[in-house]
């Protein structure tokens, strides 16, 4: 009988992109996936380090996993992903049970760890690659048949002070051009409709390549090999990079849709720049309105941290009016929790867990409302949707996405698939839009 996996996800796209690579390896061997954790051959927890919060979950989860293994001590338990890197060994003290990690530049060892666990009985480790491998991503098992991740840049080299990423995933590596291009050309061969190129900090891709390029030539190039491809985006973007010339051309290229996630952490310029971001608020807002005045419609996204080490009411307070200023299209915001490794472990953990719930909590309520509002600016419009599918609720409905990234469903007597869609929005129903075919 083939052996059943069960892998379970969490964090960010890139985390979601590696997952696929797994599936993708294993179905090469012959495992095939299952989602009953209980008659698993193999458990894999594809991990985050990033925030506190996550690690946690994980252990519990992967705690709860001693009662099976006692009883079938057959199965395999693998903590892939950044947790992996980030403990190392020490995995293995928490959670005697597991058998091997893998670190994310180890990822292309899974096969072979999970192999060698079935044949040798011990414990493995993978967390000692300091470069991730290039290769050419081929068995990817992609979820879905519509988007596709593409990788243009592994780790980064900011150590902003509060963030794990450069220790887990490595400093800043682009991929070469040739590489992506291959890669955006099998992905139209087979069909695939919208491609998202991805990086922590996507907007410095090609800075360490030689000869050296960057984001908007990459996108230029990507879209001249696109084929019928509809859809183009990128993210995650830092303040730092995100210029005109990225702007403009994105602006030339029609397919390049008009999504900016550009992450700005703090309204308080003394707490960006204890946080080493490199931009100054005003910085900041000059990129928005740069952005805003070629895409009127675009919609730009943020993230947050409250409670950063010495942030003080004042420094909130300045947060809270630059939301109100800017009026993210949707934000992400994250309490502040001190990172191993990192620059502000060393720093005093002073605001409490109750200011950092309030002040959470003063941020969503005040995105709630802004997000209200742009969703109701919307209503009576005509926008473009790129049909997913039909509605899981109701079969005279389809469900798709507009440019900047917002579900919609909408009544149309046939919608193919893949296909483009003029839909016109006369109500919304929390973040979703509802409308018709135009
Ligand atoms: N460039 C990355 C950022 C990675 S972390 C990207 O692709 O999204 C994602 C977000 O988590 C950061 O923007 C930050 O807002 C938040 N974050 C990072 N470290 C954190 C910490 N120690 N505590 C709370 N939030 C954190
Ligand atoms: Fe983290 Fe700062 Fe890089 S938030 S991913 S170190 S830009």
């Amino acid at each position: 009988m083939t052996k059943q996996f069960y892998l379970q996800t969490y964090g960010c796209q890139m985390n979601d992109f590696d997952s696929e690579i797994i599936v993708g390896m294993l179905r090469e061997r012959g495992y095939s996936p299952t989602e009953e954790e209980e008659s698993a051959d193999i458990i894999l927890f594809n991990t985050c380090s990033v925030r506190q919060h996550a690690e946690d979950r994980v252990f519990g989860k992967a705690g709860d996993l001693k009662r099976l293994k006692r009883e079938r001590p057959d199965l395999i338990i693998g903590i892939v992903g950044c947790m992996a890197q980030n403990y190392k060994e020490a995995i293995f003290d928490k959670l005697p049970h597991v058998d091997f990690i893998s670190g994310p530049r180890n990822i292309y060892d899974i096969p072979e760890l999970i192999e060698r666990v079935q044949g040798e009985g011990t414990r493995l480790a993978a967390v000692d690659k300091e470069e991730r491998p290039q290769v050419m991503e081929r068995s990817v098992a992609r979820e879905g048949r519509m988007k596709a991740w593409v990788t243009v840049m592994e780790g980064c080299h900011h150590n902003c002070t509060f963030c794990i990423v450069p220790t887990v995933r490595g400093t800043a590596q682009s991929r070469p051009v040739e590489m992506i291009l291959k890669e955006v050309k099998s992905l139209d061969a087979q069909g695939y409709k919208e491609v998202t190129l991805i990086g922590q900090i996507v907007d410095a891709y090609g800075r360490d390549l030689n000869p050296a390029t960057d984001l908007a030539t990459l996108l230029e190039e990507v879209d001249r090999v696109a084929g019928a491809i509809h859809r183009i985006r990128f993210t995650t973007s830092h303040p730092v990079y995100a210029n005109e010339k990225l702007f403009d051309a994105m602006k030339r290229h029609a397919r390049i849709c008009e999504n900016l996630h550009l992450p700005i952490q703090s309204g308080s310029d003394r707490i960006l720049s204890h946080m080493r971001r490199g931009y100054t608020v005003e910085n900041y807002k000059k990129r928005i309105e740069e952005f805003r005045k070629r895409f009127p419609k675009g919609a730009v996204t943020t993230d947050i941290i409250v409670g950063y080490p010495g942030e003080t009411e004042e420094d909130f307070q300045k947060t809270f009016q630059l939301m109100g200023e800017v009026e993210f299209d949707d934000a992400f915001i994250f309490k502040f929790s001190p990172r191993p490794g990192t620059d502000a472990m060393h720093f005093k953990d002073d605001v409490s867990k109750k200011d950092k719930e309030a002040r959470n909590q003063s941020l969503l309520r005040l995105q709630e409302r802004i997000t209200e509002k742009k969703l109701r600016s919307v209503m009576g419009e005509t926008v473009q949707v790129l049909v997913e599918g039909k509605s899981k609720k109701d079969k005279s409905e389809y469900k798709g996405r507009t440019r900047t990234g917002r579900e919609v469903v909408f009544r149309a007597n046939d919608a193919s698939p893949g296909g483009l869609i003029q839909v016109k929005v006369g109500s919304y129903f929390g973040k979703t839009l509802l409308g018709a075919i135009a």
